[in-house]
This record gives structure tokens, C-alpha cells and sequence, in this order.
């Protein structure tokens, strides 16, 4: 089983990426291979359908990369900020990228960081269009706040509260629970 968690910060070391890398230590400990995509360090250039813009070479392989890994993928976490109550336009812009055959019947975890009041709204906005990706969003998300997150010596974040850790491997459980049983595969 192959994941792939997408995030979509404007922040290099961003709170969603340590919160995405807790993650991923839990789900090696199932035996599941995942991947982090951050798009602030592989950026991908705006969606152009009328090809006006000319991207970047570098924007156009994160872009390749990221379509090859997840249409290679058995399951998604994506990870936004809050940005204006919502998710970020990085993430958007990357979904923009992708297509339901991306998607179809995956489970998808969503996860989200706030660093004034804490919301789940940017997950709730996300839950629609995993949806609209006919992806399937499992109940359990994750909404954090800068508050929850400690610094290392060498200034990265990391995941420090408590709860949230258990959350957080509450999280993968269910996801790899999802992914190991998956009742829709003959509707791919
Ligand atoms: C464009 C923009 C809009 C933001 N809007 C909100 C907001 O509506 N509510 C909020 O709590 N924080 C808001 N923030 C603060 C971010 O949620 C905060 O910087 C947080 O640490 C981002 O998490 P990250 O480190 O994972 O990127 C905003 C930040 C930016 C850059």
C-alpha cells in the first residue's frame, strides 16, 4: 500500500508538514509506504488551460511528479493551512491538477492547522471536494493550532500535544483500516 500526503502550505517547515511527518511515522509502523509532497518545496505553477503561461521546467517535473505519485496511490492526506477560514489556494491549485481518476474510492484523510482561532471549517470546504473527486473522506480529521506544535534545536516543528498525537494515530488507523478493507474496489 502506497499513501501520499499532500501539503499545501505556503510555509517551508511549515506546522502541516511536522504534522504530516508524525503521520508518516505512523504509518511506517503499519508497513505502509508514504510519501510527503510539500508544495512549498516542489511548487507547481497555476493551472492553465489555455496554455498562455509558460511554467517554469522545475514547476512543470513537480507537477509530473505529482501526478505520477498520485495516480500511483492507494490512499491521500491533504493538508492545508487555514487560510481566510478555508484551505489554501496552493492546495486547490494542486487538486485542480488532478483528476477523479486520481481519486476514485481512495480513502482520504484531511488535515488542517490554524494559527489564530482554531477551525475545522478548511476541512469541511476540503471534504467537498474530496467528494466531488469521488474520493472517499474518512470521518476522523485532524485540526490543529500553532499552540500544539514545539520547535527542535534546529528550529523544525514537530508535533508536542499530547491529544494530537493520539488523534494523530487514531487517524492513521482508520485510514489504514479503510485502505486494507476497502468495500468499493469493484466500483474503481
Ligand atoms: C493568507 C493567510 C490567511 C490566513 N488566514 C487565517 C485565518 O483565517 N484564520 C487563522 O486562524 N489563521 C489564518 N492565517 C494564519 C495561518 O493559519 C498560520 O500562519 C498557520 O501557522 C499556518 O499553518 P502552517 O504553518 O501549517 O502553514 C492565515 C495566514 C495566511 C498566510
Amino acid at each position: 500500500m502506497k499513501g501520499l500526503i499532500i501539503v499545501g502550505s505556503a510555509k517551508v517547515g511549515s506546522h502541516t508538514t511536522a504534522l504530516s511527518k508524525y503521520l508518516k511515522g505512523h504509518f511506517e509502523t503499519h508497513d505502509f509506504e508514504v510519501e510527503i509532497f510539500d508544495l512549498a518545496d516542489k511548487p507547481i505553477h497555476q493551472l492553465d488551460v489555455s496554455g498562455a503561461l509558460a511554467p517554469l521546467e522545475t514547476y512543470k517535473a513537480n507537477l509530473q511528479e505529482l501526478q505520477t505519485k498520485a495516480r500511483e496511490a492507494d490512499f491521500f492526506v491533504l493538508g492545508t493551512p487555514n487560510y481566510h477560514g478555508s484551505y489554501s489556494g496552493i492546495i486547490k491549485n494542486a487538486l485542480d491538477h488532478l483528476t477523479m481518476d486520481d481519486f476514485k474510492m481512495k480513502p482520504v484523510g484531511l488535515i488542517g492547522n490554524s494559527g489564530g482561532i482554531v477551525s475545522a471549517e478548511p476541512l469541511s470546504h476540503l471534504r467537498l471536494i474530496v467528494r466531488t473527486l469521488l474520493g472517499i473522506a474518512i470521518p476522523t480529521q485532524i485540526a490543529t493550532h500553532d499552540s500544539d506544535y514545539k520547535k527542535l534545536d534546529d528550529g523544525t516543528y514537530y508535533l508536542a500535544n499530547e491529544e494530537f498525537q493520539l488523534r494523530a494515530r487514531l487517524f492513521v488507523d482508520q485510514i489504514v483500516s479503510f485502505a486494507q478493507n476497502s468495500p468499493y474496489e469493484h466500483l474503481k
